[in-house]
């Protein structure tokens, strides 16, 4: 059975004490509404991860990293490896967002290292993938996709791919307010479920938890996850308001 899972990305916002406090209120407002059927993930910059991993208590919140090194150790100065990561107590890690691909030039080549890192380590990625406007309007959406996942997680072996999590973000929809109708969201993650088990088999693609990011909101959170093949959300500015955040944990 695929998790529903709504993670947070907090991008490179909060301080320190912002986020601690962040995930403090986060923990306790999960707590509370005490269903535990939702994974719920917070995405931190690295600063926080361990802070932000010891001032969770709820057992069903996790902590995950926003990017990893693509080398195990070594002389790569400024660079986070997995087993730092993995060392906070953060349990996943977001690879391959549109954020890095076009603003750090992370290629097809350099993903796969990383996710073969975090596999390596123990660590869940949330690997990422979505089409810029331009794409979407010339029609090209699935291809485009495709050769995303081609490139990348599809080289994996069907038991290291049945530990990932894949987040499908149209790069339009990313901070712009533009949600993608719920049933464009629905297409391309029914159309990716139908890819991997092609690749891989219908178990694995039934058992494959498959998120939608981009404008993901309280006011539209439970129309999005109504969809059949929407298993949750990669959430980005409402994941920094608490009450935010929940609301959309709730719309499950
Ligand atoms: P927004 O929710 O702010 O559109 O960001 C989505 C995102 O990029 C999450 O990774």
């Amino acid at each position: 059975m695929r998790k529903k899972i709504v993670a947070g990305n907090w991008k490179c916002n909060t301080t320190l004490a912002e986020g601690v406090a962040l995930a403090k209120q986060v923990s306790n407002l999960v707590a509370e509404r005490g269903a535990k059927d939702v994974v719920v993930v917070l995405g931190t910059p690295f600063t926080h991860l361990a802070s932000v991993a010891s001032a969770i208590e709820a057992e069903n919140v996790f902590v995950a990293a926003q990017n990893c090194a693509a080398e195990p150790k070594g002389a790569f100065t400024g660079e986070v490896s997995v087993s730092m990561i993995q060392s906070t107590g953060a349990a996943y890690v977001i690879l391959g967002h549109s954020e890095r691909r076009e603003y750090y030039h992370e290629t097809s080549e350099i993903l796969n290292k990383k996710v073969a890192l975090a596999l390596a380590q123990g660590l869940i990625p949330i690997y990422c993938c979505g089409e810029a406007l331009a794409i979407r309007e010339a029609g090209t959406e699935n291809a485009f996709v495709k050769t995303q996942l081609e490139e990348t997680i599809f080289n994996l072996s069907a038991d290291d791919f049945k530990k990932i999590v894949i987040a499908y973000e149209p790069i339009w929809a990313i901070g712009t307010g533009r949600t993608a109708s719920s049933q464009q969201a629905q297409d391309m993650l029914a159309f990716i479920r139908q890819l991997i088990a092609t690749k891989f088999d219908q178990t694995i693609a039934n058992d494959c938890s498959i998120l939608y990011g981009g404008s993901c909101s309280p006011a539209n959170a439970k129309e999005l996850f109504g969809q059949p093949d929407i298993d949750g959300g990669l959430i980005g500015g409402a994941s920094l308001k608490a009450e935010d955040f929940l609301s959309i944990i709730n719309a499950y």
